[in-house]
């Protein structure tokens, strides 16, 4: 029997692109309210940038972005066990690894010890807490503290998430969520994101349950196949330089990160810090 289902499409850079999942996995009561603002963290609500949901902060100074890049592609080299480390450049990954090792990669990068990248890590998180007067603290419902690694192939239409919110994983709604490019296309491949749609009303999107699929490919987070009102999730891309780093809440619809580069791997570093 054919299963059922049910089509959305998401806008980049002014292509369509059409996403499908199965229609019993959409949530059928959808809740009246705006989760960013009962179940988010109250300090975000306080910060100059929190109605438009994301801000982007000089962090790093080109050297010191070099500096970090190099660590990290030693880090990836390691983990891909190449011989010459240090020729090794992140922004080629996509040379050395095919759809099925990607995928056994992919489970590495996306559960790191943040340890392993401490220098960088507590330069961001001060440099966002001394601006922002916020704190952060351990995650108490996670069992330890993750960093993720993020890869996206050029044209990887595997690579991506389903457009998102992290917030709907109920572990990660008073967080903050931090998104530090380090390699790809900054001017016109960066994380995409929908400005303000923080404060959507529940009712007004379509979500399927956590762990669905999205064009036959099974995610954690839930799938946001469609906006009320809107024909498309019109996202935008921000234009990133190297060094900076990008802010948002865990209620931002973000995700669907299609790596338009030909010749660039897309990575970032991303935190989830609980904010205090
Ligand atoms: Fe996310």
């Amino acid at each position: 029997m054919l299963k059922k289902i049910a089509s959305g499409i998401v806008n980049l850079r002014g292509q369509d692109f059409k996403i499908n999942v199965l229609k019993k996995d959409l949530i059928k009561k959808k809740k009246n309210l705006i989760l960013a603002e009962v179940h988010g963290s109250d300090k975000l609500k306080k910060l100059n940038w929190f109605l438009k949901g994301y801000v982007i902060i000089d962090v790093f100074s080109r050297t010191e972005h070099l500096k970090n890049k190099k660590k990290i592609n030693r880090y990836l080299a390691n983990i891909l066990k190449i011989k010459k480390k240090k020729v090794f450049d992140i922004i080629n990954y996509h040379h050395f690894i095919n759809d099925k090792n990607h995928l056994e990669i992919v489970k590495q990068t996306r559960n790191l010890e943040p340890q392993i990248f401490d220098s960088i890590k507590k330069k961001i998180f001060s440099k966002i807490s001394n601006e922002y007067k916020i704190s952060f603290e351990k995650n108490k419902n996670l069992e330890k503290e993750i960093a993720i690694l993020r890869l996206n192939r050029p044209g990887g239409i595997k690579d991506l998430n389903p457009p998102h919110r992290d917030g709907y994983l109920n572990y990660w709604a008073k967080s903050l969520n931090i998104w530090y490019m380090i390699s790809g296309s900054f001017n016109s491949c960066s994380l995409p994101i929908v400005p303000k749609s923080h404060l959507y009303n529940e009712k007004y999107l379509t979500v399927t349950k956590p762990g669905c699929f999205m064009n036959g490919i099974k995610y954690n987070v839930p799938t946001i196949l469609k906006i009320t009102g809107k024909k498309k999730i019109f996202f935008k891309v921000p234009k990133l330089k190297p060094g900076q780093v990008l802010v948002f809440s865990p209620f931002l619809i973000h995700g669907f990160g299609y790596n338009f580069s030909k010749k660039k791997t897309r990575s970032a570093l991303e935190f989830r810090p609980v904010v205090s």
